[in-house]
């Protein structure tokens, strides 16, 4: 940036907290001395003040009236039980595994969540996870995209979102562990969008002396940042089309599934949903529905509670697919979405913030603003959800405890790799903890394949590795 131009954009940012009357930002800013005032302001430049204070107005004044809406349960491609589904299932497959041997798609991890639930010091992705040998959430991941990248002979680029606040460390930790055997060059990072936090009258806040409090814009803020960054349009050129779309925080995602993938090229979707049975009408899930005959997802907190809870005459959920979270999409896609501005809408959540108040740690409620992913649904022309198995597909780690905790997903990883032993003969002692490396079998037929388990008796902790 051009000196000029940077003294304009700090003049600018000062004039703008004028017009917003943000008077204790511009006393703070004048108690520095010159060259602290320029740190601050510089920290200032990369963030959206104009965009935080329209959405703040907006939310203040609108209309609680959700207007006309109708909703209706999605049409899902569920688990194939006849001989036509059966032979949709093995088409979608074939079709998966050409896209991927034709380096046609690419796997991005969103990974800059502030993981604030699960109370961990570091990027989430750090978190040791799995239940003999302790691999972390990124260590499983790159494990998948060796073993993928050869069983298809393919290059592909494994993309990780971070945020502000843990993008050091993230990068850090892959160059520290060797890229987990990865070449370094198929890892590409790019950093989300950060927006200031409010307090809950819409003022910015201070923390301490050189940057106001903010906060990662959500996991939508993947489908701006991944163009911003040029890495879109990177891919494209490339001849990439699709994009293979998972959170960091679910151990039993199965990166690139070719079924899935098939599904999603087949019904020639531009966004498809990998969807579970909710387990019941509680589950703090966001529901996959058709709103006003668009597929859409709606988080649990937004949803009616009649909608939540409806079950039908045999006492079955009415509205039963539970968002994954997993989803393909096409590049052109995302590309439209940010044609002509980013096209997500914002939510607003109150979240805890610990803040310097008088020499003393205050934790207060403050206000911020984020995008979901999910939010692209209604803007495709086509969308497909397709029903996973809750025990192989999704257990996310969301908590310190109880349930979607680090103690959950070992337990759900254990009795699916139990499963696999006892699918290639095997009997296995309960109690006991199993670990398979992808490196060693991506899934269950691979794993039937390589191990021949009959007659084999397990009754101590087993890993196996490559
Ligand atoms: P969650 O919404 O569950 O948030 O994110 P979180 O950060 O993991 O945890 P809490 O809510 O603070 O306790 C689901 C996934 O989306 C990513 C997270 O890293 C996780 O993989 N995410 C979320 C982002 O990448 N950026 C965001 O701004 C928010």
């Amino acid at each position: 940036m051009t000196e000029e131009r940077e003294l304009r954009l700090k003049n600018d940012i000062i004039k703008k907290l004028k017009v917003y009357n943000q008077n204790h930002i511009i006393e703070h800013i004048n108690r520095l001395n010159e060259k602290e005032k320029d740190v601050f302001l510089n920290n200032l430049t990369y963030l959206d003040i104009d965009l935080v204070f329209k959405l703040y107005s907006n939310f203040k004044n609108q209309n609680k009236e959700k207007g006309d809406f109708y909703i209706t349960p999605a049409h899902v491609i569920t688990l194939p039980k006849t001989e036509d589904e059966l032979a949709f299932r093995d088409k979608a497959k074939r079709a998966g595994e050409k896209t991927i041997r034709e380096n046609k798609v690419a796997v991005l991890i969103v990974a800059g969540g502030q993981g604030t639930r699960l109370g961990f010091e570091g990027p989430k992705g750090t978190f040791k996870i799995s239940p003999v040998k302790g691999k972390s959430f990124f260590q499983l991941f790159s494990e998948q995209l060796i073993a993928l990248s050869k069983k298809y002979s393919a290059r592909i680029p494994l993309i990780i979102m971070t945020s502000e606040e843990n993008d050091y460390d993230t990068r850090n930790f892959f160059y520290e562990n060797d890229y987990f055997g990865l070449e370094k060059d198929r890892i590409l990072f790019f950093k989300q969008g950060m927006l200031p936090s409010l307090t809950l009258s819409g003022d910015l806040i201070l923390k301490g002396k050189y940057e106001l409090a903010t906060n990662p814009d959500g996991h939508g803020g993947s489908l701006k940042a991944i163009h911003e960054s040029g890495i879109l349009e990177k891919l494209i050129s490339l001849g990439y089309s699709e994009l293979f779309y998972c959170q960091i925080d679910n151990p039993l995602v199965k990166i690139l599934d070719p079924v899935f993938l098939g599904y999603h090229i087949l019904t020639g979707s531009e966004v498809s949903t990998k969807v579970v049975r909710r387990r019941n009408i509680e589950e703090k899930v966001g529901v996959y529905i058709n709103l006003n005959g668009k597929d859409a997802i709606i988080e649990y907190s937004d949803m009616d509670k009649a909608y939540m809870e409806a079950v039908d005459e045999e006492g079955k959920i009415v509205y039963w697919a539970g968002n994954t979270a997993i989803h393909a999409f096409s590049l052109n896609f995302i590309k439209r979405l940010n044609d002509h501005g980013f096209a997500l809408p914002y939510h607003r959540a109150k979240k805890k913030l610990e803040i310097e108040i008088m020499n003393s740690i205050n934790e207060t409620d403050v206000l911020k603003f984020e995008t979901f992913v999910f939010d692209a649904i209604p803007f495709a022309k086509k969308a497909c959800a397709v029903e996973v198995l809750r025990e192989e597909e999704f257990s996310p780690v969301k908590n310190k405890e109880g349930v979607d905790s680090p103690e959950t997903a070992q337990k759900d990883m254990i009795l699916m790799f139990k499963k696999w032993l006892e699918s290639a003969g095997a009997r296995v002692n309960p109690d006991i903890k199993i670990e398979i490396s992808p490196i060693y079998a991506l899934d269950c037929q691979d794993f039937v394949k390589r191990f021949k388990g009959i007659g084999v008796i397990i009754d101590k902790d087993i890993y196996f590795g490559d």
